[in-house]
């Protein structure tokens, strides 16, 4: 039977620790939180009476159970106001001698059977444990921000902790409306582990400038359904810890992919570390505030659509081929038509010329746009290069080549562009618009000019492999894939962490089971393939159950049911 803890305390009162204080005393517990200094803990009781202020002014909250909630803690400067708590939560700065120097000051505070929990996101809780003289009673109690929002825990035992503490923690959690998920002292445990890398990830194309941030941040958005883009979370969760969780997931894992990337790195020494600062990647109207000002580079909206040329018509080439990409151009249809354009909609078998086309062939051959989906044959551009008229742009919206070999093929390199369509299922949220090598500019203003006209929400990305949406999305589930395989966490506890953690629509094997296993082992095998970089190699275990015939979803089959092995 775990026990029932009444009287906590949590040490460090930052955006972290005030909000766990916050999340305890809305549970009902009786809360002492300590911070090293009077402007500390002004500053602390700041962010609880903030966050309640908000809860009430948006009608969520009694302004009465604001009161009680906030007269549940006891603001303190003196760490002795611990000697009656039964959990402490440490929440200090991600240093290791400072986290020590909290544990050890407790253990000698406290009584002999206090839980001291730590929030570390990256250290190790059995190094932190082996500071105190009650290793059995350290654990890990990791919360994500906003704490008040976010429903995931992740609970930390080492090997040491003991399993009456394990258990305590776990009811503690569930009491507190959270989603507790037990694992192993692994760095990044679940969700910083497959968050980061994708972070890390997203910086890198910023600073490589295939991207600019606010089109990662778009595209990810709306792309893959995510609440918040890579850049804009950065800037909430704060530069100078996701360099110091990256650089401690580099050093266990040794996987160049988790090195921070120097862009962090520069912006930390800057002192830009995010809305905190006032100034990340992006810069707030105030410290604390959520609100972009816009920058002295935000580009300018419309400018993408500088130079597009007219278009009057569009022309449709569907190559019977990936159904997705069938069903992605044909949501885009309607919108053209209402959007006053003319389609015409030819439909080919693979491997044929226009005389073997069914449909208004002669219509695609006057058309000003022409969109091809469906193949990702370089002989499609090459009858089309001859077929269509003068100054069409012809729009390739498969992605298992680069633009740049479509337009080569094509016989008139300048008209060629990517339009790839991206969104959960067949839905569109935004096009991804890429100019390959020897694209005109003015081809790819205007299809960008074609977006703006239906209505879609489009983005500028790199002629590479998986362009912004698919070249981040697809490692983070192949990590999720090795995580599963190394049996560090069942897919169920992956799943529900990357969606009460970090807010996902869905958890990565629900993702993957729906996007098709073989369909991610293509794109997988392709962004590895790009650039060779041992971390984006397929994981054995996808390539396993491919061969053996679990796709997913469509298959009846996939991770869900596959989960024993
Ligand atoms: N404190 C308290 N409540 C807050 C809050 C805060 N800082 N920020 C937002 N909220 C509440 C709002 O009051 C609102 O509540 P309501 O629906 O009851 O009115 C709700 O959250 C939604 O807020 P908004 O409408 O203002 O904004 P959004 O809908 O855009 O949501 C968000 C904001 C919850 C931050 C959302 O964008 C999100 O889920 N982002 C992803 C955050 C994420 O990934 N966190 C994990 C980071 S990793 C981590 O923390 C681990 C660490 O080790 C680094």
């Amino acid at each position: 039977m775990a026990r029932e803890l009444s009287e906590v305390g949590v040490v460090g009162l930052g955006t972290m620790g005030a909000g766990i204080a916050e999340v305890f005393a809305r549970a009902g517990l009786s809360v002492t939180a300590v911070d090293v200094d009077d402007a500390a803990v002004q500053r602390g009781r700041g962010h609880v009476e903030k966050s309640t202020g908000r809860a009430v002014s948006r009608g969520r909250l009694d302004p009465a159970d604001r009161d009680a909630i906030v007269s549940r803690i006891r603001f303190t400067t003196s760490m002795d106001d611990l000697a009656q708590a039964e959990l402490v939560v440490e929440a200090v700065p991600e240093r290791v001698d400072l986290k020590a120097a909290v544990l050890s000051a407790l253990d000698r505070i406290c009584p002999p059977d206090t839980i001291l929990a730590t929030n570390t996101s990256s250290l190790s809780v059995t190094e932190l444990s082996v500071t105190t003289g009650r290793p059995g009673k350290v654990i890990g109690m990791h919360f994500f921000n906003p704490a008040p929002v976010m429903k995931l825990v992740e609970v930390v035992r080492t090997v040491g902790t003991e399993p009456a503490v394990v258990e305590d923690v776990e009811a503690l959690a569930a009491r507190l409306g959270k989603v507790g998920v037990t694992i192993g002292d692994r760095a990044g445990f679940i969700a910083n582990a497959l968050l980061f890398g994708y972070l890390n990830h997203a910086v890198a194309m910023v600073e490589d400038r295939y991207a600019s941030r606010e089109d990662v941040d778009a595209a990810m958005r709306l792309g893959a359904g995510l609440p918040m883009g890579p850049l804009a979370l950065l800037d909430l969760i704060g530069l100078d810890t996701a360099h110091q969780i990256l650089g401690t997931m580099y050093r266990q894992s040794r996987n160049r992919l988790h090195a921070p990337s120097p862009l962090i790195e520069q912006l930390v020494t800057a002192g830009l570390l995010g809305r905190k600062a006032g100034r990340g990647f992006y810069t707030y109207a105030d410290r604390h505030s959520a609100e972009v000002v816009a920058d002295a580079q935000t580009p300018v909206a419309g400018a993408a659509a500088a130079g597009a040329r007219p278009v009057r018509s569009v022309g449709v080439l569907a190559v019977a081929g990936p159904k997705a990409d069938a069903d992605r151009l044909d949501a885009l249809v309607p919108a053209a038509a209402s959007a006053g354009l003319p389609v015409a909609r030819v439909l080919a078998e693979p491997g044929t010329g226009p005389e073997g086309w069914t449909g208004p062939v002669a219509g695609l051959a006057n058309a000003d746009l022409v969109l091809v989906a469906g193949t990702d044959d370089p002989a499609v551009f090459a009858a089309l290069g001859g077929l269509v008229q003068d100054g069409a742009v012809l729009a390739a919206t498969s992605s298992g080549r680069p633009v740049v070999e479509h337009a080569a093929a094509s016989g008139r390199p300048a008209d060629v562009v990517g339009l790839h369509l991206a969104g959960p299922g067949s839905a569109l949220r935004v096009a991804e618009v890429v100019a390959g090598l020897l694209t005109d500019p003015g081809a790819a203003a205007t299809v960008h000019a074609f977006c703006a006209r239906v209505e879609l929400p489009a983005v500028t990305a790199p002629d590479r492999a998986g362009r912004i949406v698919d070249a981040l999305l697809f490692p983070y589930l192949n990590d999720a894939v090795r995580m599963l395989e190394a049996r560090y966490a069942t897919a169920d506890d992956i799943d529900a962490a990357m969606v009460s953690g970090c807010g996902y629509p869905m958890g990565p094997f629900e993702l993957l089971d729906l996007v098709g296993l073989d369909v991610a082992l293509a794109v997988e095998r392709q962004l590895y393939a790009e650039v060779r970089e041992p971390g984006l190699a397929p994981a054995p275990l996808l390539e396993h159950l491919v061969t053996a015939g679990h796709l997913g979803r469509r298959a009846g089959r996939g991770f869900r049911d596959s989960r024993a092995r």
